[in-house]
């Protein structure tokens, strides 16, 4: 029997204990906001990773009328010219307004925040942080405790406190005081890291560590269509790390300050962006599908108009696709947005480095900047969303399985002889060494077969293939099914023909 609820904590333990995901810097403390992928992790994001650019890349969907697409690769350098990042917008731009605590030495974005007002103004209100019940709790705990009420019903509401007047300031309790007044009022801050190149040091030589993989695709733009015979619309994509100093890095990997990104950026002329935006909606959203994500797990949001970032005020917009994660639910979190970026980043590089950056369209006889469409994925917060659709509470001996697509499996299956004698390991063996040429595969011969089973249910390996005293007297083997627990008897030959038609 099968459950669907679980908590944060038991996903976070589990990827703990079986090696997905550990603290970096654990011997030391850790350190807030970086996490470490251990050896089940580092697979299963490889796998996601490695199916994005076969999907993306060399099998580029048709397009709208069927006709072929083409998008190519590149992997640029994290660190640029400085300059790129003030063309980009992000130097000056890339800043959240952000409200300190004096008493604390908290800091929040001034847009995380909401408070409890009393509906007829006056008295004090308690702040929290939204989409985080502790904290929510812990604010109606203080509107009980002082104002004597029990719930919001009794003429109390919430509301953001960005939209508070700078003298209701004073009349704030902060998420984690119980003190009034001790906030200030959103300030900016910037969120990239910076650096020294060279040995000389100062403000000369300061350097920025990218906060998008997205400009490395823009600054490379005009080398590749002078070498790739690539003609518009056509895409660039990259997979690569991305660093933000987050103020409040939190829910696991959801939000960390150095994380990887899988961006496309797809070239276009105006007239067609819409066309193309709506195309990579859709299929950016059913590629997350094809991977695991249920349909009731994922929706499609547009931004507001406020919301939209600097590069995207103009054009179609930014459509999100989120994801249920446990600490959303029963609301949704970003794990993608697609933008359109109209011509904002290639016509700013334009400017600010005083180079061409145009494309001629041969056909039409027409000179333009081609308009950007942007699907842009986190990889590490698509890892997080795909840990948390496979985590499966169940009644067998191990209490939870991995439910993972056998695509993304960070092991495909197992090979177990049910004991350590009588020739078992030596047919198990000769097995193993022919299936690990082509996927990975576990030989595992300690415990029990019991136990065995239960440790690849936790690392979501879908099959396990276990030799047994019939084997040596018919050639069969017993195949365990991950989902069902089921298990048939199938020929030792057809192992390999099984595992390809169900990878
Ligand atoms: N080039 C556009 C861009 O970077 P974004 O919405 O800031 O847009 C794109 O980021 C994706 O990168 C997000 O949808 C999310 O999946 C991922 N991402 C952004 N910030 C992140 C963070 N601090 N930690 C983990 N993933 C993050």
């Amino acid at each position: 029997m099968t459950s669907t609820t679980f908590s944060m904590e038991e996903l976070v333990s589990l990827c703990k204990r079986r090696g997905f995901i550990f603290p970096a810097s654990e011997m030391y403390g850790g350190i807030n906001g970086f996490w470490d992928f251990g050896p089940m992790g580092t697979e299963l994001k490889n796998n996601i990773r490695d199916a994005w650019w076969h999907d993306m890349v060399h099998c580029t969907p048709d397009g709208p009328d069927g006709e072929p697409l083409s998008i190519v690769g590149l992997d640029s350098s994290i660190i640029q010219n400085p300059k790129v990042w003030e063309a980009s917008g992000h130097v000056g731009g890339f800043n959240d307004p952000m409200v300190d605590c004096r008493e604390t030495k908290s800091r929040y974005r001034a847009d995380h925040l909401h408070v409890i007002t009393n509906c007829e103004g006056g008295g004090r209100m308690y702040a929290f942080v939204d989409g985080d019940q502790e904290s929510y709790d812990r604010a109606s705990k203080l509107l009980a405790k002082y104002e004597k009420v029990d719930s919001l019903e009794e003429g109390y509401e919430t509301t953001l406190l960005v939209d508070l007047e700078s003298s209701d300031f004073e009349r704030v309790v902060g998420p984690d005081t119980k003190e009034v007044g001790t906030l200030t009022e959103p300030r900016q801050f910037n969120l990239m890291f910076d650096t020294t190149v060279g040995a000389t040091g100062g403000e000369d030589s300061k350097a920025y560590l990218r906060p998008e993989t997205a400009q490395g695709i823009f600054l490379n733009f005009m080398n590749v269509v002078d070498t790739m015979r690539v003609k518009v619309p056509f895409g660039i994509a990259q997979i690569g790390k991305a660093f933000r100093n987050e103020v409040t890095p939190r829910n696991f990997i959801f939000r960390s300050r150095e994380f990887e990104q899988m961006e496309i950026e797809w070239f276009c002329h105006e007239d067609e962006a819409k066309k193309w935006y709506e195309f990579w909606c859709d299929v950016r959203k059913n590629w997350w599908k094809s991977i695991g994500l249920t349909d009731e797990n994922l929706q499609m949001r547009q931004h507001e108009s406020d919301e939209l970032a600097h590069y995207a005020k103009e054009g179609c917009g930014t459509f999100d696709i989120e994801y249920k994660f446990p600490f959303t639910d029963p609301g949704f979190g970003e794990l993608e947005g697609v933008a359109h970026r109209g011509n904002y980043d290639l016509t700013r590089h334009g400017e600010f480095s005083g180079k061409k950056v145009d494309y001629f369209d041969q056909l039409k006889n027409e000179r333009y900047v081609p308009h950007v469409i942007e699907p842009s994925a986190g990889l590490s917060r698509g890892t997080l969303a795909l840990l948390c659709e496979a985590y499966t509470p169940d009644d067998r001996p191990s209490k939870v399985y991995m439910k993972f697509h056998p695509r993304i499996a960070p092991i495909k299956a197992a090979v177990f002889p049910l004991v350590a004698k009588d020739g078992m390991p030596e047919v198990a063996k000769k097995l193993h060494d022919a299936l690990k040429k082509r996927w990975v595969v576990q030989y595992d011969v300690k415990q029990s077969v019991g136990k065995r089973y239960a440790r690849m249910d936790e690392a979501g390996t879908p099959y396990c293939f276990t030799i047994d005293g019939d084997t040596l007297q018919d050639n069969t083997l017993t195949v365990r099914d991950r989902d069902t627990a089921g298990q048939e008897r199938i020929n030792i030959d057809q192992v390999e023909s099984f595992l390809s038609e169900k990878i």
